[in-house]
Protein backbone atom coordinates (compact mmCIF):
# COMPACT_ATOMS: atom_id res chain seq x y z
CA UNK A 1 0.00 0.00 0.00
CA UNK A 2 1.08 3.57 -0.85
CA UNK A 3 2.57 5.47 2.30
CA UNK A 4 0.41 8.08 3.34
CA UNK A 5 -2.59 7.52 1.30
CA UNK A 6 -4.48 5.22 3.78
CA UNK A 7 -8.26 4.72 2.71
CA UNK A 8 -9.22 4.87 6.77
CA UNK A 9 -12.63 3.12 6.63
CA UNK A 10 -13.96 5.59 9.82
CA UNK A 11 -12.29 8.35 8.72
CA UNK A 12 -14.36 8.32 4.77
CA UNK A 13 -17.27 7.29 7.00
CA UNK A 14 -16.84 10.86 9.03
CA UNK A 15 -15.98 12.57 6.09
CA UNK A 16 -19.44 11.22 4.22
CA UNK A 17 -21.36 12.16 7.43
CA UNK A 18 -20.03 15.81 6.94
CA UNK A 19 -21.38 15.80 3.42
CA UNK A 20 -25.07 14.62 4.32
CA UNK A 21 -24.40 11.28 3.59
CA UNK A 22 -24.95 8.20 6.40
CA UNK A 23 -23.26 5.71 4.21
CA UNK A 24 -21.68 2.38 5.70
CA UNK A 25 -18.50 1.88 4.78
CA UNK A 26 -17.65 -2.49 4.86
CA UNK A 27 -13.54 -1.99 4.27
CA UNK A 28 -11.28 -5.11 3.95
CA UNK A 29 -7.79 -5.30 3.02
CA UNK A 30 -8.07 -7.55 0.03
CA UNK A 31 -11.00 -9.20 -1.54
CA UNK A 32 -11.75 -11.42 -4.86
CA UNK A 33 -14.06 -8.72 -5.34
CA UNK A 34 -16.03 -6.12 -4.13
CA UNK A 35 -18.77 -6.95 -6.61
CA UNK A 36 -19.29 -10.71 -4.81
CA UNK A 37 -18.98 -9.29 -0.76
CA UNK A 38 -21.48 -6.84 -1.88
CA UNK A 39 -23.92 -9.45 -3.32
CA UNK A 40 -23.57 -11.40 -0.22
CA UNK A 41 -24.35 -8.55 1.79
CA UNK A 42 -27.51 -7.15 -0.30
CA UNK A 43 -28.35 -10.82 -0.45
CA UNK A 44 -28.57 -10.56 3.80
CA UNK A 45 -30.38 -7.94 3.37
CA UNK A 46 -27.67 -5.12 3.47
CA UNK A 47 -29.28 -1.25 2.69
CA UNK A 48 -29.23 1.21 0.30
CA UNK A 49 -26.07 2.70 0.80
CA UNK A 50 -23.61 0.29 2.30
CA UNK A 51 -20.19 0.72 0.41
CA UNK A 52 -18.38 -2.32 -0.13
CA UNK A 53 -14.70 -0.74 -0.65
CA UNK A 54 -10.76 -3.25 -0.40
CA UNK A 55 -7.40 -2.19 -1.06
CA UNK A 56 -6.85 -5.05 -3.25
CA UNK A 57 -8.82 -7.32 -5.21
CA UNK A 58 -7.78 -10.79 -6.51
CA UNK A 59 -10.32 -11.22 -8.93
CA UNK A 60 -11.59 -7.79 -9.80
CA UNK A 61 -14.13 -8.05 -12.44
CA UNK A 62 -15.21 -5.72 -15.64
CA UNK A 63 -17.55 -6.19 -18.36
CA UNK A 64 -17.74 -8.62 -21.31
CA UNK A 65 -15.67 -11.62 -18.87
CA UNK A 66 -12.67 -8.89 -18.57
CA UNK A 67 -10.59 -8.38 -15.65
CA UNK A 68 -10.27 -5.45 -13.61
CA UNK A 69 -6.43 -5.08 -12.53
CA UNK A 70 -6.63 -4.10 -8.74
CA UNK A 71 -2.85 -4.07 -7.53
CA UNK A 72 -3.07 -3.26 -3.29
CA UNK A 73 -3.26 0.58 -2.33
CA UNK A 74 -3.13 1.59 -6.07
CA UNK A 75 -6.44 2.21 -6.74
CA UNK A 76 -10.00 2.80 -6.13
CA UNK A 77 -11.95 -0.54 -6.01
CA UNK A 78 -15.07 -0.16 -4.50
CA UNK A 79 -19.18 -1.39 -4.63
CA UNK A 80 -22.00 0.50 -3.73
CA UNK A 81 -25.19 -1.79 -2.86
CA UNK A 82 -28.78 0.50 -4.20
CA UNK A 83 -32.26 -0.43 -3.97
CA UNK A 84 -33.44 1.42 -6.26
CA UNK A 85 -37.64 1.85 -6.80
CA UNK A 86 -37.35 1.45 -11.12
CA UNK A 87 -38.04 -1.17 -13.97
CA UNK A 88 -34.52 -2.92 -14.42
CA UNK A 89 -34.83 -1.08 -18.23
CA UNK A 90 -33.40 1.82 -16.39
CA UNK A 91 -30.51 0.92 -14.68
CA UNK A 92 -28.60 1.91 -18.05
CA UNK A 93 -29.48 5.70 -17.28
CA UNK A 94 -27.69 4.66 -13.89
CA UNK A 95 -25.02 3.13 -15.64
CA UNK A 96 -24.32 6.57 -17.40
CA UNK A 97 -24.99 8.89 -14.48
CA UNK A 98 -22.69 6.50 -12.09
CA UNK A 99 -19.96 7.44 -15.47
CA UNK A 100 -21.14 11.42 -15.37
CA UNK A 101 -20.47 11.39 -11.32
CA UNK A 102 -16.82 9.79 -11.12
CA UNK A 103 -16.37 12.05 -13.94
CA UNK A 104 -17.22 15.20 -11.79
CA UNK A 105 -15.78 13.42 -8.74
CA UNK A 106 -12.41 12.86 -10.21
CA UNK A 107 -12.03 16.62 -11.82
CA UNK A 108 -12.61 18.51 -8.66
CA UNK A 109 -9.00 19.11 -8.28
CA UNK A 110 -7.73 18.62 -11.44
CA UNK A 111 -8.35 19.86 -15.33
CA UNK A 112 -8.13 16.43 -16.35
CA UNK A 113 -10.42 16.24 -19.54
CA UNK A 114 -11.77 12.52 -19.17
CA UNK A 115 -14.13 11.68 -21.65
CA UNK A 116 -17.05 8.51 -21.30
CA UNK A 117 -16.98 5.88 -23.46
CA UNK A 118 -20.18 4.87 -23.69
CA UNK A 119 -21.57 2.65 -21.48
CA UNK A 120 -19.22 3.10 -18.76
CA UNK A 121 -15.58 3.81 -19.21
CA UNK A 122 -13.61 7.17 -18.03
CA UNK A 123 -10.89 7.91 -21.17
CA UNK A 124 -7.90 10.09 -20.98
CA UNK A 125 -6.15 10.01 -23.96
CA UNK A 126 -8.15 7.11 -25.41
CA UNK A 127 -6.81 4.83 -22.32
CA UNK A 128 -8.85 4.07 -19.45
CA UNK A 129 -8.81 5.57 -16.24
CA UNK A 130 -12.01 4.17 -14.58
CA UNK A 131 -14.36 1.68 -15.32
CA UNK A 132 -18.22 1.19 -13.96
CA UNK A 133 -20.05 -2.19 -13.78
CA UNK A 134 -23.69 -2.60 -12.62
CA UNK A 135 -25.20 -5.71 -11.87
CA UNK A 136 -28.38 -6.52 -10.27
CA UNK A 137 -30.48 -9.22 -9.21
CA UNK A 138 -34.39 -9.56 -9.30
CA UNK A 139 -36.71 -10.58 -11.72
CA UNK A 140 -37.60 -8.25 -15.20
CA UNK A 141 -40.36 -6.42 -13.41
CA UNK A 142 -39.21 -5.35 -9.80
CA UNK A 143 -35.59 -5.48 -8.89
CA UNK A 144 -34.20 -6.36 -5.49
CA UNK A 145 -30.87 -4.56 -5.90
CA UNK A 146 -28.20 -2.97 -7.47
CA UNK A 147 -25.07 -3.11 -7.24
CA UNK A 148 -22.70 -0.47 -8.69
CA UNK A 149 -19.22 -1.08 -9.11
CA UNK A 150 -16.40 1.29 -10.07
CA UNK A 151 -12.64 1.12 -10.55
CA UNK A 152 -10.16 4.03 -10.51
CA UNK A 153 -6.97 3.94 -10.79
CA UNK A 154 -5.48 6.53 -9.19
CA UNK A 155 -1.47 5.37 -8.30
CA UNK A 156 -0.83 3.16 -11.07
CA UNK A 157 2.55 3.49 -12.55
CA UNK A 158 2.38 0.64 -14.82
CA UNK A 159 -0.30 -2.36 -15.79
CA UNK A 160 -0.49 -5.43 -17.02
CA UNK A 161 0.41 -5.30 -21.05
CA UNK A 162 -2.74 -7.63 -21.93
CA UNK A 163 -6.11 -5.35 -20.82
CA UNK A 164 -9.11 -5.44 -22.93
CA UNK A 165 -8.18 -1.31 -23.52
CA UNK A 166 -4.97 0.08 -22.48
CA UNK A 167 -4.86 1.77 -19.42
CA UNK A 168 -3.95 4.23 -17.37
CA UNK A 169 -3.68 6.43 -14.26
CA UNK A 170 -4.43 9.53 -12.50
CA UNK A 171 -1.17 9.77 -11.40
CA UNK A 172 -0.09 9.19 -15.22
CA UNK A 173 -2.12 11.66 -16.60
CA UNK A 174 -1.50 14.23 -13.91
CA UNK A 175 2.55 13.32 -13.08
CA UNK A 176 1.36 13.81 -9.38
CA UNK A 177 -0.20 11.38 -6.75
CA UNK A 178 -4.06 11.95 -5.84
CA UNK A 179 -4.78 10.78 -2.64
CA UNK A 180 -7.86 8.20 -2.98
CA UNK A 181 -10.24 9.34 0.29
CA UNK A 182 -10.97 12.62 -1.23
CA UNK A 183 -12.00 10.96 -4.67
CA UNK A 184 -13.99 8.83 -3.14
CA UNK A 185 -16.03 11.87 -1.01
CA UNK A 186 -16.26 14.06 -4.39
CA UNK A 187 -17.66 10.78 -5.87
CA UNK A 188 -19.49 10.03 -3.05
CA UNK A 189 -21.47 13.48 -3.48
CA UNK A 190 -21.22 13.61 -7.42
CA UNK A 191 -23.21 9.96 -6.91
CA UNK A 192 -25.50 11.27 -4.41
CA UNK A 193 -26.91 14.10 -6.51
CA UNK A 194 -27.71 12.30 -9.83
CA UNK A 195 -29.30 9.11 -7.73
CA UNK A 196 -32.38 11.89 -6.54
CA UNK A 197 -32.29 12.46 -9.70
CA UNK A 198 -33.27 8.99 -10.66
CA UNK A 199 -35.48 8.33 -7.91
CA UNK A 200 -37.06 11.34 -9.11
CA UNK A 201 -37.29 9.79 -13.12
CA UNK A 202 -35.57 12.41 -14.41
CA UNK A 203 -33.91 10.34 -16.93
CA UNK A 204 -33.69 12.41 -19.60
CA UNK A 205 -32.00 14.80 -17.74
CA UNK A 206 -29.09 12.23 -16.63
CA UNK A 207 -28.85 11.18 -20.13
CA UNK A 208 -28.32 14.75 -21.83
CA UNK A 209 -25.30 15.40 -19.04
CA UNK A 210 -23.99 12.43 -20.27
CA UNK A 211 -24.16 12.77 -23.94
CA UNK A 212 -22.79 16.01 -23.34
CA UNK A 213 -19.78 15.19 -21.58
CA UNK A 214 -18.94 11.99 -24.12
CA UNK A 215 -17.50 12.47 -27.21
CA UNK A 216 -18.94 8.94 -28.24
CA UNK A 217 -22.55 10.03 -27.78
CA UNK A 218 -23.04 11.56 -31.53
CA UNK A 219 -21.13 11.92 -34.83
CA UNK A 220 -18.21 9.64 -33.75
CA UNK A 221 -17.32 6.73 -36.49
CA UNK A 222 -17.50 3.81 -34.77
CA UNK A 223 -17.24 -0.04 -34.80
CA UNK A 224 -19.50 -2.07 -32.93
CA UNK A 225 -18.02 -5.05 -31.75
CA UNK A 226 -19.57 -8.65 -30.97
CA UNK A 227 -17.08 -8.88 -27.76
CA UNK A 228 -19.31 -12.69 -27.00
CA UNK A 229 -22.83 -11.13 -27.28
CA UNK A 230 -24.83 -12.02 -30.00
CA UNK A 231 -24.14 -8.60 -32.20
CA UNK A 232 -22.64 -8.47 -35.72
CA UNK A 233 -19.61 -6.15 -35.95
CA UNK A 234 -20.24 -3.26 -38.06
CA UNK A 235 -19.10 0.43 -38.78
CA UNK A 236 -21.40 3.70 -38.93
CA UNK A 237 -21.65 6.45 -37.17
CA UNK A 238 -23.00 7.63 -33.65
CA UNK A 239 -26.46 9.95 -33.51
CA UNK A 240 -26.94 9.95 -29.83
CA UNK A 241 -29.11 8.17 -26.92
CA UNK A 242 -32.50 6.78 -27.07
CA UNK A 243 -35.04 7.68 -24.01
CA UNK A 244 -33.27 4.42 -22.01
CA UNK A 245 -29.37 5.57 -22.97
CA UNK A 246 -29.00 2.95 -25.51
CA UNK A 247 -26.54 4.09 -28.00
CA UNK A 248 -27.62 4.92 -31.55
CA UNK A 249 -25.39 4.14 -34.64
CA UNK A 250 -26.39 5.08 -38.33
CA UNK A 251 -24.54 2.54 -39.88
CA UNK A 252 -22.43 2.88 -42.98
CA UNK A 253 -25.22 1.52 -44.81
CA UNK A 254 -27.62 3.95 -43.83
CA UNK A 255 -30.08 1.80 -41.25
CA UNK A 256 -30.15 3.21 -37.56
CA UNK A 257 -29.30 0.38 -35.23
CA UNK A 258 -29.40 0.30 -31.27
CA UNK A 259 -26.63 -0.75 -29.60
CA UNK A 260 -27.57 -3.14 -26.81
CA UNK A 261 -24.59 -4.36 -25.47
CA UNK A 262 -21.79 -4.46 -28.02
CA UNK A 263 -18.32 -3.02 -27.56
CA UNK A 264 -17.99 0.74 -29.28
CA UNK A 265 -14.73 1.74 -30.80
CA UNK A 266 -13.54 4.77 -33.03
CA UNK A 267 -12.80 3.61 -35.89
CA UNK A 268 -9.42 5.08 -35.60
CA UNK A 269 -8.23 2.38 -33.00
CA UNK A 270 -9.26 -0.79 -34.77
CA UNK A 271 -7.73 0.17 -37.61
C1 LIG B 1 -15.32 -2.29 -16.81
O1 LIG B 1 -14.56 -1.38 -17.18
O2 LIG B 1 -15.61 -3.21 -17.57
C2 LIG B 1 -15.87 -2.22 -15.43
C3 LIG B 1 -14.80 -2.30 -14.39
C4 LIG B 1 -15.34 -2.27 -12.99
C5 LIG B 1 -14.27 -2.53 -11.96
C6 LIG B 1 -14.78 -2.37 -10.56
S1 LIG B 1 -13.50 -2.39 -9.37
C7 LIG B 1 -14.66 -2.50 -8.09
C8 LIG B 1 -15.76 -3.42 -8.55
N1 LIG B 1 -15.38 -4.80 -8.25
C9 LIG B 1 -15.16 -5.51 -9.35
O3 LIG B 1 -14.83 -6.71 -9.36
N2 LIG B 1 -15.37 -4.78 -10.43
C10 LIG B 1 -15.78 -3.41 -10.09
Amino acid sequence: MQAGDPLDPQQLEAELRRAGLPWAVDYSLQLDSTQSRAALLAQAGAPEFTWVIAEEQTAGRGRHGNRWSSAPGEGIYCTLILRPRCSPVRLLALTLAAGVAVREGLQRDSELALDLRWPNDLLFEGKKVSGILLESSGDTQKLQYALLGIGVNVQQRQFPGDLATPATSLALALGRNMQRRPLLVAIARSFARRYRLFQQERYGELLAEFAAHSSYARGLQVTVGARGGPEQVYCGTTEGLDENGFLLVRTTAGELRTVVSGDVRPVRDTG
